[in-house]
């Protein structure tokens, strides 16, 4: 079911102004020119960042009784990470794992604590403090309202920090990065580093809480973009290989009331083959879950790409392998919502099936512009598109039982659009 504007404005209690934080009226708080510059350089002082310039949570597996921290920097051998629970008694205590950052003296720490309790608050501390973090586990059930963000193409300019303010006002769970994080392009250790830096300073909710982060791979994270190997993914993987251990698409279970299945569109692993196989057994392990959520950074559907291939150039048209291989598995087995990114646009596409307009179809959200920006083809020469907008743009997602709230929010707190989304569709109709 799809839900419109004026009815999320009713349903919701008090309306937008009360689900949103959209710079309580001071809208110079997430201006770009307000917000400070990145933070150290590899240049500048590669041996002596602390780890809170650098730590930021993930997971490995359930996010409901698990987190991973992870940071950058001058080898702390020996460290251990500590949750302390709220009672404050019973820590929990993990090893701290190290390796080399590559081309750089730094190591990639990271530490996982498992059999946390969710819906709760925990403090973390790394070695002996002094700081003490604040982060929050999953809830075990989607029965309470709660909201994540997502988005792409970030880069480090002064656009995506103020979209990483204004993303932490929404005091997220989660937030959802699907590629073109940094733009490091697997070769630039600076800007990869400066992008984590800026995630570990700004992505803080206002009670003080780290907000997990949980990424897919895009084409600026790889050497040459497209066809890679794994060591191409030079910054990228020994940062989220926990996740990707094996494979570069990964299936991340939130308990049993949220899924997201998070793909590599040919960045290192090829669209057909493998990967299509592994995903249609994992959308049918999961297709009545509540909320099922595919992401991916090159769009089936773009809203500036051009989608079909040309004669003259001889190469496919963006997105084609995945409408090809992919967007029949989702229309089958129960896909809620896709988002997709690359585009440096804001777009909604319609509910599509087959690439046609669909009550039962599925949509696709993106196109990739917390940071990047390009003006988007109109919306009528393009008849999947629903809404597009030159816009700077993270979008929240709201899930409230059955009912899922996509807002996507421009960097000046600007709502750009609201779209809902309510139960499952009818599976295997396709
Ligand atoms: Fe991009
Ligand atoms: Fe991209």
């Amino acid at each position: 079911m799809t839900i419109s504007r004026r009815a999320f404005l009713r349903t919701t209690a008090g309306g937008l102004a009360t689900a949103f934080v959209t710079g309580s009226g001071s809208p110079q708080d997430t201006k770009p020119e307000a917000a400070p510059p990145p933070r150290l350089s590899v240049e500048a002082a590669p041996t002596n960042l602390l780890p809170q310039d650098t730590l930021f949570l993930t997971w490995q597996r359930d996010p409901t009784t698990t987190i991973t921290a992870q940071w950058i920097g001058p080898e702390k051998a020996d460290a251990t990470v500590r949750v302390i629970p709220p009672t404050g008694d019973e820590w929990k205590t993990a090893k701290v794992e190290f390796r080399p950052w590559p081309k750089t003296d730094l190591k990639v720490h990271r530490a996982e604590v498992t059999g946390l309790a969710p819906g709760t608050e925990y403090l973390l501390q790394i070695g002996k403090g002094p700081e003490l973090f604040r982060f929050r586990t999953m809830p075990a059930k989607a029965t309470d309202t709660f909201q994540w963000v997502s988005g792409g193409d970030c880069g480090t300019n002064a656009h995506a920090i103020a979209n990483n303010i204004l993303a932490a006002k929404q005091e997220p769970h989660f937030a959802l990065i699907s590629g073109d994080l940094g733009y490091d392009n697997g070769t630039s250790a600076k800007t990869a580093l400066a992008f984590v830096q800026n995630y570990a300073r700004h992505m803080v909710d206002p009670k003080g809480r780290l907000i997990p982060l949980v990424t897919c791979l895009g084409n600026h994270e790889v050497r040459g973009g497209y066809n890679g190997k794994r060591g191409d993914a030079t910054f990228y993987l020994p940062l989220f290989d926990g996740l990707y251990k094996d494979t570069t698409y990964a299936a991340l279970d939130f308990g049993d009331y949220l899924s997201l299945v998070l793909l590599d569109t040919g960045h290192v692993a090829k669209i057909a083959g493998e990967q299509t196989d592994w995903l249609e057994g994992v959308l049918k392990e999961r297709e009545d879950r509540p909320h099922l959520f595919v992401t991916n950074h090159v769009p089936a559907y773009p809203s500036y790409r051009v989608p079909e291939g040309g004669p003259v150039s001889g190469k496919p048209g963006t997105g084609e392998a995945n409408r090809q291989h992919w967007c029949p598995l989702f229309e089958r087995h129960g896909v809620d919502v896709v988002l997709e990114h690359h585009d440096h646009t804001f777009k909604r596409t319609h509910p599509l099936k087959g690439g046609l307009r669909d009550k039962y179809g599925v949509p696709y959200l993106g196109d990739g512009s917390w940071g990047q920006l390009r003006a988007p083809i109109a919306a009528e020469k393009r008849p999947y598109l629903a809404a597009v907008a030159k816009a700077y743009h993270m979008t929240v997602h709201r899930l409230e039982g059955e009912a899922r709230y996509h807002v996507a929010l421009e960097e000046s707190g600007r709502v750009a659009d609201v779209y809902g989304t309510h139960g499952k569709r009818p599976a295997k109709r396709g």
